[in-house]
């Protein structure tokens, strides 16, 4: 895409209104000076994810590597590039054709079918890829011949004898040493001998230049852990690789030799170079190839970042940019896997809850690249603290006041700005950087993470201008519309940031701000401050996320930490982790930024009654500030219900919600404890509003 057709799309955006710095103008970010219009470049985006076997139905560890391909493919396009995103079948092997012969139908049959449950399943997690390729498509063999034809003519494919081991699951030849109590060392499943008439590839001859590659290429191996190991394993010496196989024939046949089929690693990996048009289409290939980002997981990092950079020398053609191995999704610790039936079924959890917080979850929760833990609990958690509560509560709330105050339209900013407008302003800026350097950098859930401070200071926002204190004076008027407006102009921003993450509530979050230019059509220059028109007229709608409950009470989730702190704790390395640890054990001292994470606030309390089963506890109704919540707290044995209505309290408002005895606990109160075991609420008097901050 050119210059000149962004500016084009940058004047849907609406009009500018009193930007914080002047439209073009950038601000210092990691020491460089950045212009907005830096990131809008002339430039394509190939990015691909593993071609998927059909040797059974995909879950939730495949639902990863692919919602993270397609946040990246959304991104890039949001940035105004051209993007290719290539997703796909791996079909052929002998795994697919004993499996097919196990239910008694062709391999054909067999895949067609599965392939179609890929694609329904990509539909059904707004997955929007590009292409999909399947390696039984016509294209495919014609690229896979063509490829073992070039390389067999310049002499780096030859013919010889294979005897040795054979894992059948992983299509994986294995040298007897490397074994593990004899089993597949990936897998720990039984090897198989076999002993066939076989050609071989040249791997050996390239080490050295695969090894310097790797060396002046940083970005090309990542992690950087997974380079040093994939260093290690070249270095360790590399085999000449068996690629055709001769007992079985589900397979791209040898052009050279019939009876003998590809290897299906070979095959497969080749499926890159087929999307982008080899070997017929010289302009498509030039114009996606190389790719720019492999993501794979990394138990098949050697076939990415060994086998496949050596056919591509060996070819004459350029390696991709990069291959990111990401970690693996445990769950309960364990590797999800087909073959130990411990799998997460992605169609139900969507069915059930929609495809956005499944998406949030993938790309929120696990550290990129480390493994990281599925839980049924712990998606739900990440969706009520981060969906329902911060994200969706925020347009509730705002355009709860909007309707109330201007009848749902977008008043006009005409007071001057405080610093907490600035500082917002600010942030939402910096943030908007910050996600594009991140994402470069394929920084998943940091990027996430960030764009929902982002949320999480508009959120304070509103409690510090306290616009429904604003609302009652005439004098107040002028600074009511901008803190109004403040508030809504930094919705749109996030809702244009998380569109590549979970499109689909963009969408709805879009609507109900009313803007008439679809957001389908934004690029990242309308994330700019001052994109929205006042006069435009919102529709409050749904909640966007209702409350999930959890199936089990957990009373001791009491204790658990407040929602700010568990994002960053996830950021910290594990040795950090320690050492932060022995601090934190030497005095039981806690700094500024640790008493900061916890919002406390002054609330009124509007009803209260008991709680089923539970003498102890009784459950309050508060407003703080212009929102209800509900609190649970064991106070039963000193409060009667009707004597705690009309009373200002403190509560901690960011407290994680936890379900007590079958109710939800939205906070927690404060009190003091004396000695001889009677407790008193810590209170204010009437004149401190509900939402009042106490710091
Ligand atoms: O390996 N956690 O296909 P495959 C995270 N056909 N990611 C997971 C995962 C988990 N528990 N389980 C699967 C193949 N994945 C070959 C690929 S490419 C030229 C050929 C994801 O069906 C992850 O991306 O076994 C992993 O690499 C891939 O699915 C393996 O899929
Ligand atoms: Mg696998």
């Amino acid at each position: 895409m050119s210059l000149t057709a962004v500016k084009r799309q940058r004047s849907l955006g609406g009009t500018a209104r009193k930007p914080l710095v002047p439209k073009g103008w950038g601000l210092f970010l990691f020491g460089r000076f950045i212009r907005r219009g830096d990131y809008i470049m002339e430039g394509k985006f190939y990015v691909t994810t593993p071609i998927y076997y059909p040797s059974s139905r995909l879950h939730i560890g495949h639902a990863y590597t692919t919602t993270v391909a397609d946040a990246l493919a959304r991104w890039h396009r949001f940035l105004g590039k051209d993007v290719f995103f290539l997703t796909g079948s791996d079909e052929h092997g002998q795994k697919i054709q004993r499996t097919a012969a196990e239910r008694g139908i062709t391999p054909k049959e067999y895949v067609d079918d599965v392939v179609e449950s890929f694609k329904e399943l990509w539909q059904a997690l707004n997955i929007q890829y590009d292409d999909f390729i399947r390696t039984t498509d016509a294209r495919h063999h014609r690229a896979v011949q063509e490829v073992f034809r070039r390389i067999y003519n310049n002499g780096d494919i030859y013919k010889s004898k294979y005897e040795g081991l054979y894992c059948v699951p992983c299509e994986t030849f294995w040298l007897e040493t490397k074994l593990q109590d004899g089993n597949c060392p990936d897998c720990g499943r039984p090897v198989e001998l076999v002993e066939e008439e076989s050609y071989f590839f040249r791997m050996s001859k390239y080490a050295d230049r695969l090894l310097q590659h790797i060396e002046e290429h940083p970005e090309f191996i990542q992690p950087e852990t997974r380079r040093s190991e994939m260093v290690n394993f070249i270095k360790g010496g590399l085999d000449d690789l068996c690629v055709t196989r001769s007992t079985f024939d589900w397979g791209v046949p040898v052009p050279i030799d019939e009876g003998h089929v590809i290897y299906v690693w070979f095959d497969a990996v080749t499926n890159y170079l087929t999307a982008a048009g080899f070997p017929d289409e010289r302009a498509k290939l030039k114009q996606w190839w190389p790719a720019d980002v492999h993501l794979v997981g990394k138990e098949i990092m050697r076939f990415h970042t060994i086998i496949w950079p050596i056919i591509l020398m060996a070819l004459g053609e350029e390696l991709p940019k990069t291959v990111f191995g990401h970690g693996w999704l445990l769950f309960d610790s364990d590797k999800m896997s087909k073959s130990k039936g411990n799998v997460i079924d992605p169609h139900e959890l969507i069915g059930e809850m929609g495809e956005d917080p499944i998406r949030y979850f993938l790309l929120r929760e696990v550290s990129f690249g480390q493994d990281g833990n599925f839980s049924r609990r712990a998606l739900i958690e990440r969706t009520n603290a981060d969906l329902a509560n911060d994200l969706g509560n925020l347009l509730h709330r705002t355009l709860s006041m909007l309707g109330k105050y201007y009848q749902g339209v977008i008043p006009e900013p005409t007071g001057t700005l405080e610093s907490v407008d600035l500082e917002l302003q600010q942030l939402a800026e910096t943030t908007c950087h910050r996600t594009v350097e991140l994402l470069d950098r394929l920084k998943i859930n940091e990027a996430t993470a960030g764009i929902w401070r982002l949320v999480a200071r508009a959120n304070k926002y509103v409690d510090e201008c306290a616009p429904w204190t604003l609302a009652k004076g005439d004098e107040t008027k002028e600074r009511l519309a901008t803190v109004m407006y403040n508030l809504m102009e930094v919705q749109r921003i996030t809702t244009l940031l998380i569109k590549s993450l979970i499109p689909r509530t963009s969408e709805r979050i879009w609507q109900q701000l009313g803007i008439d230019v679809p957001i389908a059509g934004m690029t990242f220059h309308d994330t700019a401050w001052g994109g929205l028109k006042p006069g435009t007229q919102t529709q409050k709608g749904e909640p966007l996320f209702p409350r999930m409950e959890l199936e089990e009470p957990d009373e001791t989730a009491e204790v658990s930490s407040p929602a700010g702190t568990k994002p960053d704790e996830n950021a910290v390395k594990p040795d950090e982790k320690a050492d932060a640890g022995t601090e934190d054990r030497l005095d039981g001292v806690v700094g500024i930024e640790d008493f900061a994470k916890l919002e406390l606030v002054i609330a009124e309390i509007k009803a209260a009654g008991s709680v089923k089963n539970a003498d102890k506890l009784l459950k309050i109704q508060v407003d703080v500030g212009g929102e209800e919540r509900q609190i649970v707290a064991g106070i039963a044995e000193h409060y009667q219900p009707e004597d705690l209505i009309g009373r200002r309290i403190v509560v901690v408002k960011n407290l994680k919600p936890v379900k007590l005895r079958g109710e939800w606990s939205e906070g927690m109160l404060l009190a003091a404890t004396s000695t001889d075991g009677s407790l008193e609420l810590v209170s204010v008097s009437d004149s401190i509003a509900p939402g009042s901050p106490v710091k």
